[in-house]
């Protein structure tokens, strides 16, 4: 069931990403070639799969989400390049390919990163490619920008790279992830709310409440199969967080209690859809997958 509507859903923003990424010159292509590098490399889509999710529960046509599942897109494969580089957790392995910067420099890699921000941004403005009411189109807008920039993604990089080899507590451990990750996928559920055009004061709240429990649950499975998975099945170095002194849910509270912590998430969020009919199906079996996923 998630795998088909993983597909189709895959195919629906690939398609719409790929026409945002034909190099406008010849000067250009390498730059181009290291953004398409980092897009088309075989990631999971699960922040567009949430965009689309959610704008189909709300009884929105997901193609109404296109823009989003793209611009969720572009910002978190921005954020991987970036996140990969040497002076953050210098990764080699991306995907079960080489890093952006080992494919390229670390020159091209951080301008593409740059580059795939901004295509985010503006893709989510642009009336041609979201042809959503100018209102829906700013607050989606501000919306990304806020889980993406200081307050969210990039404030929860800082912190994560200020706690190398200190010991966090539980508390401070999940400020880092809900800015870290938990910010964007909150965003990918937001944005595929509003992009339905029905999304009222209560199905907002709602679904703020399932996303904000998969965005913990997403970077806590994440943190237990850097630990227990391998580096063929993850298509990244396994073991890395323990390498790099991380602190992580495993490192703080055992394996047993960090898998019960995200099988309690998911709980939490399947509860917080109760209010939906089957039309948020897709988004119960993306709370399932997330915990239950092995790469
Ligand atoms: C990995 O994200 C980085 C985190 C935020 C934990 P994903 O697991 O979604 O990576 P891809 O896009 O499928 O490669
Ligand atoms: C990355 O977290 C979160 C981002 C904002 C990119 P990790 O550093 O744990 O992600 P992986 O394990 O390298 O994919
Ligand atoms: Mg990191
Ligand atoms: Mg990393
Ligand atoms: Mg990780």
């Amino acid at each position: 069931m998630i795998a088909t509507y993983q597909g189709l859903c895959q195919g629906r923003v690939d398609a719409a990403l790929e026409s945002l990424l034909s190099s406008p010159r010849a000067e250009l292509e390498r730059l181009y070639a290291a953004m398409r590098y980092s897009l088309f490399n075989g990631g999971k889509r699960v922040r567009p799969l949430l965009a689309y999710a959610a704008c189909e529960a709300l009884g929105g046509a997901p193609e109404r989400a296109n823009a989003a599942a793209c611009a969720l897109e572009l910002i978190h494969a921005y954020s991987l390049v970036h996140d990969d580089l040497p002076a953050m957790d210098d990764d080699d392995l991306r995907r079960g390919q080489p890093t952006t910067h080992k494919a390229f420099d670390e020159a091209c890699a951080i301008l593409a990163g740059d580059g795939l921000q901004a295509l985010a941004f503006e893709v989510l403005a642009d009336a041609t490619h979201n042809p959503l009411d100018a209102e829906i189109r700013l607050t989606m807008l501000s919306a990304l920008a806020r889980a993406a920039g200081p307050a969210g993604m990039v404030g929860g990089q800082a912190i994560d790279l200020g706690s190398v080899g200190k010991i966090l507590d539980q508390n401070a451990l999940e400020t880092m992830h809900r800015h870290k990750t938990g910010a964007l996928i909150e965003a990918s559920v937001q944005l595929g709310a509003l992009a339905s055009g029905q999304a009222d004061e209560h199905a907002l709240k709602a679904l703020h409440t399932y996303a904000r429990a998969i965005g913990l649950a997403f970077q806590v499975q994440d943190d237990i199969l850097d630990v227990e998975s391998d580096t063929a099945t993850l298509g990244k170095t396994q073991g890395k967080d323990q390498a790099h002194d991380k602190p992580t849910y495993p490192a703080l509270l055992g394996l047993d209690a960090a898998k019960a912590y995200a099988l309690e998430l998911r709980d939490q969020a399947l509860h917080a859809l109760r209010p939906f009919d089957q039309a948020a199906e897709p988004l119960r079996d993306l709370a399932r997958y997330i915990v239950e996923r092995r790469s």
